[in-house]
């Protein structure tokens, strides 16, 4: 099973602000749903009241410590072993880390593939994707995406570990 991270950051790796995302980019949440579609994604508590729903069409794992954390139609675990092993057993074969910033950096050294949106966007945050050294990564895919009057600038990119 391969184990992919999927975020969106700014410019100083800014990723959310009370556990809200930091800007509304209609084709990178396409993105996020056609490259997550139909796999499972494994999320920390707080990202997932912050979407507040399962996303259709995945399967969603939520990592708590609370024992007697539950929501319909989602999997409670309380470790990333058990996410792992879960996805392991039910066949996945692509499991996504889909944040937030504490999910990431505990994950990090895991993964094997990153999709990141490098968002150009500057300013307040509480939540920051983990330092990383890009020397570690090889780029295998990239797309840039020009400011519209509707959306920021961002450019979307495919990193696998060397
Ligand atoms: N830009 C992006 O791509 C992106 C993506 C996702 C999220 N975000 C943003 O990131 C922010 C949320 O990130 P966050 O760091 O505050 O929270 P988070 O990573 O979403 O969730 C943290 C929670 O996960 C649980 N947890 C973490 N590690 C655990 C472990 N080893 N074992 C058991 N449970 C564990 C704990 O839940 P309990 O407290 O219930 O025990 C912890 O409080 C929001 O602003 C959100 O909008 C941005």
């Amino acid at each position: 099973m391969k184990v992919s991270l999927i975020a969106a950051l700014g410019n100083g790796r800014e990723l959310g602000k009370d556990n809200q995302m930091l800007w509304h980019i209609k084709e990178d949440f396409l993105h996020f749903k056609k490259t997550t579609m139909g796999h499972t994604l494994l999320m920390g508590r707080k990202t997932f009241e912050s979407i507040g729903k399962p996303l259709p069409g995945r399967k969603t794992l939520i990592l708590t410590r609370d024992q007697s954390y539950e929501r319909s139609e989602c999997t409670t675990i309380h470790s990333l072993d058990e996410g792992f092993l879960l996805a392991r057993e039910s066949g996945e074969d692509e499991l996504f880390i889909a944040g937030g910033a504490d999910v990431y950096k505990q994950t990090l050294d895991f993964v094997d593939v990153m999709y990141l949106s490098f968002v150009e966007y500057t300013g307040k945050a509480d939540a920051y994707f983990p330092e990383f050294n890009i020397k570690d990564w090889k780029e295998v895919e990239s797309r840039e995406y020009p400011a519209t009057d509707k959306s920021l600038a961002w450019r979307l990119v495919k990193l696998e570990r060397i």
